[in-house]
C-alpha cells in the first residue's frame, strides 16, 4: 500500500484510479482550471461521499466532466446552439448547464434533482487520460471544502483534505488558475452564470448577434451554489486597495513601486490578467496563513479575465454568515 497519497501522472496511476472510481471512491485530478475531486457520477453513493468530504449542502449541484462532445450529448440535450459553442470551446474551461436526458444513468445526486445538468469537457492531458481510461462520467466539483478556496495544486488538496483521500493525481499547477465558466442554454438564450476565463465577448463572437446573452449577478441566482461568501480565506480582505494599512499585506496587481513598505505577493507586475488568474487562489491561500489582519487587494481592470477574477474577489471579500 502506498501511503504518499500524492501520485504522479502515468498509465498505472490512471488505471488505479479508474479502478477506485469504478470502486464508488474519490480521487483528487488537475484539470486547467482548478483541482477537482472526482466521483463516478453515475454512482449515487459514490457521489455522496464528495458532497460529505466537501461539507457541502446538498441543494448544491455538480459538474459532469466527460471526454468529448459525443459523449455529452449521453447525458445531456444539446441543441444547435450547445453544439456550435462545443465546438468552440470543448476542450476547455467552459461548463454549459443543459436539459439532462431522462434516463441518462447519471445520479440524480450530481444534479440535485434538477432537470438540467451542467457538463464540461476539460482540457488537461491528465483529465483526459483518466476520464478516457475510466471511461465513463465524473462528477468533480473543486477540490475544496465548500466556502473555501479552490486548489491550484497537489498540494492545496492535501492541505484541504489530508488523510480522507485515498489518491491525488499531481498534473503541476493549473494553466487557467480559476474555475469555468458556467453558461444555461436554452432555446437561442445564453445566460452567464459563473465569469470564467472564456468571457462574455468569447461568447458572443461565436453565437452571434441573434442569440441573447445575460449575465446574472450574485446573489438572486437560480445557481445553488452561487452563494455571496464563497472562496474565502480565513483572513479578512478588503479590496480595490491603492494605500494599505498598517498591519495588512497585499496581493498586489501591477507596478506597485510607492507601497513596496508593505509585505506583498504580486498577481503580476506586469498587470497580465491571465497570469494573475493563475496566481490568485494559491497567493491567497500564502497570505491567508501567514498572520496578517487583512489582505488589502490592489484594483484589477474589470475587464476580460478581470471580470472573472474580481467576481472571485469580491465572494472572497463578503461577509461571512
Ligand atoms: O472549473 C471548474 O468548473 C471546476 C473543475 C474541477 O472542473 N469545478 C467547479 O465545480 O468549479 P464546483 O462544484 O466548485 O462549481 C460548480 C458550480 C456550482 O456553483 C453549481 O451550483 C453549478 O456549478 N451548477 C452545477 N450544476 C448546475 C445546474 N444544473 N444548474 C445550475 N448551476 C449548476
Ligand atoms: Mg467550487
Amino acid at each position: 500500500m502506498n501511503h504518499n497519497r500524492i501520485y504522479k501522472p502515468n498509465q498505472t496511476t490512471y488505471e488505479q484510479a479508474s479502478g477506485l472510481l469504478a470502486a464508488g471512491e474519490l480521487v483528487s485530478f488537475p484539470t486547467e482550471t482548478v483541482y477537482g475531486i472526482g466521483a463516478d457520477a453515475s454512482n449515487g453513493e459514490a457521489v455522496a461521499k464528495i458532497y460529505a468530504a466537501k461539507n457541502r449542502p446538498d441543494f448544491n449541484p455538480l459538474i459532469v466532466h466527460v471526454s468529448d462532445r459525443d459523449s455529452a450529448s449521453n447525458y445531456a440535450l444539446m441543441n444547435d446552439l450547445a453544439k456550435r459553442l462545443a465546438d468552440a470551446f470543448w476542450p476547455g474551461p467552459f461548463t454549459m448547464v443543459l436539459p439532462r436526458k431522462k434516463k441518462c444513468g447519471i445520479s440524480s445526486l450530481v444534479t440535485a434533482g434538477l432537470e438540467t445538468i451542467a457538463i464540461r469537457v476539460p482540457k488537461n492531458d491528465v483529465a483526459h487520460a483518466l476520464i478516457s481510461t475510466f471511461n465513463g462520467p465524473v462528477a468533480a466539483p473543486s477540490a475544496n471544502k465548500s466556502g473555501k478556496i479552490s486548489p491550484t495544486t497537489a498540494h492545496h488538496v492535501e492541505e484541504e483534505f489530508g488523510g480522507e483521500l485515498q489518491m491525488i493525481i499531481d498534473g503541476g499547477p493549473c494553466e487557467k488558475g480559476i474555475e469555468s465558466t458556467i453558461v444555461a442554454i436554452t432555446d437561442n438564450h445564453v445566460t452567464l452564470l459563473r465569469p470564467g476565463s472564456i468571457t462574455a465577448d468569447d461568447i458572443k463572437k461565436i453565437v452571434g448577434k441573434k442569440i441573447n446573452i445575460s449575465e446574472i449577478i450574485p446573489p438572486q441566482i437560480n445557481a445553488p451554489g452561487q452563494m455571496a461568501s464563497h472562496y474565502a480565506p480565513n483572513t479578512k480582505m478588503r479590496l480595490n486597495v491603492s494605500n494599505p494599512q498598517p498591519g495588512e499585506c497585499l496581493l498586489a496587481f501591477g507596478d506597485i513601486d510607492n507601497t513596496t513598505d508593505t509585505f506583498n505577493l504580486n498577481l503580476s507586475r506586469s498587470g497580465n490578467l491571465n497570469e494573475a488568474a493563475a496566481n490568485l487562489f494559491s497567493m491567497m491561500r500564502k497570505l491567508d496563513a501567514m498572520g496578517f489582519s487583512t489582505i488589502a487587494v490592489s484594483p484589477i481592470p474589470e475587464t476580460g479575465l478581470g471580470v472573472a477574477i474580481n467576481d472571485r474577489l469580491r465572494r472572497a471579500a463578503a461577509p461571512k454568515e
